[in-house]
């Protein structure tokens, strides 16, 4: 599995950093929603889904956290801990975020608006459908 983490331009001076993202130009989607996880308690771990269609951008800017990615295939946890970077999540990828710092901000950036049909909150269900198609 191929772990795509981008990495911003932080645009610093005197008085602090600055990051800018445009779509299509430091991300490969358009982005129709912006949404953000914070005061997320200590022990949660929350996710637990893969989408047919969203593709996403995870961006810790502030605080830090865990990302586990499963592709149904392979594991790998990344850990996000930069305001400047920024986690690829494709499509029918199972994801799965944990080990939250008290003061983590964790922003996404989607490529779609929100839609429970496009969920697969089955484990099972993903595992059937990302090894079907890979038959
Ligand atoms: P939820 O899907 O449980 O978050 P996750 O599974 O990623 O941990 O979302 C929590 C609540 O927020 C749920 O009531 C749905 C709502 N929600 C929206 O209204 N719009 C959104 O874009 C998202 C991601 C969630």
């Amino acid at each position: 599995m191929q772990v795509v983490k981008y990495m911003f331009q932080p645009h610093g001076d005197e008085r602090g950093q600055l990051v800018a993202i445009e779509e299509l130009k430091d991300i490969p989607f358009t982005v129709k929603r912006v949404y953000y996880m914070y005061d997320t308690g200590e022990d949660v771990r929350r996710g637990f889904h893969a989408h047919k269609a969203l593709e996403q951008i995870l961006v810790c800017v502030h605080g830090s956290c865990k990302i586990l990615l499963d592709d149904g295939f392979e594991k790998k946890v990344v850990p996000l801990e930069r305001p400047y970077e920024g986690l690829y999540v494709a499509n029918n990828m199972w994801r799965e975020m944990y080990d939250f710092s008290s003061d983590c901000v964790l922003m996404v950036l989607a490529s779609e608006l929100y839609d429970q049909s496009d969920y697969i909150r089955d484990y099972d269900e993903f595992i059937s459908l990302v090894k079907g198609r890979g038959e």
